[in-house]
């Protein structure tokens, strides 16, 4: 064995240095046609000299890499040009090429009445035949064969002997009718569309430069709805308690969602303010039958800018048991149908719950008889009414007029706050606003300045005095008997100087006309009509030619009927108020509280002088004159008990 292996590595040996081939697979290549490689030899050359392959000098020569990239290491070496394992080549089709019969052969009897016509050949089917030796005796699949002879079964049970069977097709099989599956096409309807090119930039709607507001520390974040002020000043919203009633949620439930607004008196870190303070400190808390129990919830407290606070839960939480019983100790007389009360404290002022309930004094008299007339009779910790109306919300609109009258021994009512040392005599009042000038004021009621720094000392003559929110005189009485005694005839007006020539003898208003004054811009803004206005001043002439300036112009008369020394213009409303001494003509659009807010009358008044308006407003009727101010003593009544 040993010698045997010996015997054979010698002789390896001496082939190998004979034939001059390096180790691996030497064996074999003593069977190979043998080429001994040259120094400029490439494999390309190798091969094609050779008539052999590429992949085949590889595949026969083991030493060679696959790129060839070696053969020069290999200069003087014998390489492999045969395949060491002796020639193999793959033996010929002997079947020859695969024909497709392209001729009908003629239909031979018997036949089928379903095996095709378009046969290339039939077999005559004998005993013992089968569909397995039919399809491998004709090459042909059984699909094949049970297409071209549609009356066989599926399981061949029913091969009649005698009878000639298609085996081949003529031309391809996939040309038949019916071989292949049928394409089924829907079809498509075109529906009509506008194809628009999008403008802009597509990523703009997700990206916002809205500021997230925060919420407020420990407030639930479950909310449906949140709310935050941006300006605690003069926003009664910042009042929390205010907030609760906009909201119409409870003081208490509010505290519960929001801990932030809990009572921590230790913390004060609420800057608010100084109207803001007040208004929140002047709060307390209106008190619903439906919340009976002592409320802790009367503390200063308010929100803080610019930071979100809950204000309704996606389920609103239930009511609390409704109890009928009023709180007390509540106004004598208040009306019957009471469901809110508010209960003043020391610092509270009328003016305070009017803003509060928003209510006009009207309406809070009405309920609350015993505060009097001028309000005077308020007293600290006793519950007013403050809503009839259930949850105490009012569903009128509130005109914000929260001005209070105060008796006057000439049967004017004073508003009040008015400036200190304003003429007793004052007949007219303005409330002025925040960015009033005191010419403006002048101007704007048709009065001369040095008139209005009389009437109002506290102004002083620099209108450094003027004062937002606080009432100035703008006209007086101008004699003890004014327009407003109604025994006193409408010979008591003072006609100012100079007028116009030939003006109506029994006017009693006048205009002093300025520079840049229309005939119908003065007619228009002092409600008359034009035909009246030339009229009273014939001298103005019906072309406004004649108007001067600084001359005075008639721009009402004494009537003969209603109340003195005013003329009453037609149309006017049906049940209009008698004593009616202001008049406004409606125009188309305008609303009742428009006219009320313009006119600084309380809506309640506009709607109790005009009942055909109805307080709906439903009656108002463009071109007809409604009543927007009777004579005073009137008036008291009406606002006092309206
Ligand atoms: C290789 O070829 C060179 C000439 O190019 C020759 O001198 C040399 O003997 C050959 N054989 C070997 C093994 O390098
Ligand atoms: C080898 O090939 C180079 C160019 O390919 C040629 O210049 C040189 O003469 C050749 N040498 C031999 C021995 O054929
Ligand atoms: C190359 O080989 C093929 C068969 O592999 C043969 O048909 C052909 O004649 C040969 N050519 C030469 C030049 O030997
Ligand atoms: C073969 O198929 C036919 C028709 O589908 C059927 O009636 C018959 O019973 C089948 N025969 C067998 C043995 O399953
Ligand atoms: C396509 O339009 C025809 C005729 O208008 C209608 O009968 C058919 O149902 C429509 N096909 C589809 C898919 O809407
Ligand atoms: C958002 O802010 C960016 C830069 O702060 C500004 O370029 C962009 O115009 C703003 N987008 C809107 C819609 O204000
Ligand atoms: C919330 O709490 C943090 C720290 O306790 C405080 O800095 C922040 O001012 C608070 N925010 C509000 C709105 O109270
Ligand atoms: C008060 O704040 C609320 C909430 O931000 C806002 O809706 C309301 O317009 C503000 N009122 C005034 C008078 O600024
Ligand atoms: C609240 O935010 C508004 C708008 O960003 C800003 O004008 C206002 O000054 C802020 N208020 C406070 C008190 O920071
Ligand atoms: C808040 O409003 C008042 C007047 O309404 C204004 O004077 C003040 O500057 C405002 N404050 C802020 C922070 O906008
Ligand atoms: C409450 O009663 C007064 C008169 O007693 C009535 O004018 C008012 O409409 C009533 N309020 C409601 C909401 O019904
Ligand atoms: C201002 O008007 C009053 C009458 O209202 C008049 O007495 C006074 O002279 C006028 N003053 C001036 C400067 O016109």
């Amino acid at each position: 064995m040993r010698l045997l292996l010996f015997c054979q590595l010698f002789f390896v040996g001496i082939q190998a240095s004979k034939l001059g081939v390096s180790p691996p697979s030497q064996r074999d290549q003593v069977n190979c046609q043998l080429y001994t490689v040259q120094p400029n030899d490439s494999c390309i050359g190798i091969i094609s000299n050779n008539n052999i392959t590429y992949a085949q000098l590889l595949s026969w020569n083991p030493s060679l890499n696959p790129t060839c990239s070696n053969l020069a290491s290999l200069n003087s070496s014998s390489i492999c040009v045969s395949n060491p394992k002796g020639t193999f080549s793959i033996s010929s089709n002997t079947n020859g090429a695969t024909i497709i019969a392209t001729t009908t052969a003629p239909i031979p009897s018997p036949t089928l009445d379903q095996t095709t016509s378009r046969c290339a050949k039939y077999y005559q089917v004998v005993d013992g035949d089968d569909c397995s030796h039919l399809t491998a005796q004709f090459a042909i699949t059984l699909k094949d064969f049970l297409f071209l002879n549609s009356e066989v079964f599926q399981n061949c049970t029913n091969l009649k002997s005698g009878y000639y069977y298609c085996v081949e097709p003529v031309g391809y099989i996939s040309t038949y009718p019916g071989y292949l599956p049928t394409a089924t096409t829907k079809p498509f309807n075109q529906t009509s569309a506008t194809s628009l090119p999008y403008a802009g930039d597509p990523w703009a709607k997700f990206s916002s430069n809205v500021s997230v507001i925060p919420i407020a520390n420990n407030t639930r974040v479950d909310c449906y709805s949140y709310t935050y002020v941006t300006n605690l000043t003069e926003n009664l919203s910042a009042d929390c308690w205010n907030l609760a009633m906009f909201y119409d949620i409870t003081p208490e439930e509010l505290v519960l969602w929001n801990p932030s607004l809990g009572d921590d008196s230790s913390s004060g870190s609420n800057v608010v303010s100084d109207e803001t303070s007040r208004i929140a400190s002047a709060i307390a808390v209106p008190t619903t039958a439906s919340s009976l129990i002592t409320n802790p919830y009367t503390y200063p407290c308010t929100l803080a800018a610019n930071i979100s606070y809950c204000v309704a839960l996606v389920s609103p939480t239930a009511d609390l048991p409704t109890t009928t019983a009023p709180p007390g100790p509540h106004a004598s007389g208040e009306v019957s149908n009471c469901t809110t009360w508010f209960a003043p404290q020391a610092y509270n002022t009328c003016r305070d719950i009017l803003y509060i309930a928003q209510l006009s004094f009207a309406d809070f008299y009405q309920m609350n008889p015993s505060v009097g007339p001028d309000c005077s009779g308020l007293v600290v910790g006793t519950n007013y009414c403050i809503s009839t109306y259930p949850n105490g919300n009012d569903p009128n609109e509130w005109d914000g007029d929260a001005s209070i009258p105060s008796a006057s021994s000439t049967g004017i009512i004073t508003p009040t706050p008015i400036q200190s040392g304003m003429v007793s005599n004052c007949n007219k009042f303005y409330d002025v606003h925040s960015n009033d000038g005191c010419s403006a004021i002048a101007s704007s009621q048709n009065i001369n300045l040095s008139s209005f720094y009389q009437w109002n000392p506290a102004v002083k003559t620099d209108c450094s005095g003027l004062q937002a929110s606080v009432y100035v005189c703008i006209g007086v009485a101008t004699t003890s008997a004014s327009i407003t005694t109604t025994s006193k005839p409408p010979t008591g007006v003072i006609t100012p100087t100079p007028t116009q020539s030939g003006m109506v003898s029994n006017c009693n208003k006048f205009y002093d006309v300025h520079s840049n004054d229309g005939c119908s811009a003065i007619a228009s803004s002092q409600n008359i009509n034009l035909s009246s206005f030339y009229q009273w001043n014939p001298a103005v002439k019906t072309d406004c030619s004649g108007l001067q300036a600084s001359v005075y112009v008639c721009v009402g008369t004494a009537a003969t009927t209603t109340a003195p020394g005013i003329t009453t213009p037609t149309p006017t409303q049906s049940g209009m108020v008698s004593g009616c001494n202001k008049f406004y003509d409606v125009h188309a659009g305008d609303g009742c509280s428009a006219i009320a807010s313009s006119q600084k009358i309380a809506l309640s008044s506009l709607y109790k002088w005009n009942p055909a308006v109805k307080t709906d407003c439903s009656g108002l009727q463009a071109s007809v004159y409604i009543c927007i101010g009777v004579a005073t003593a009137n008036a008291a009544a009406a606002r006092i008990t309206g």
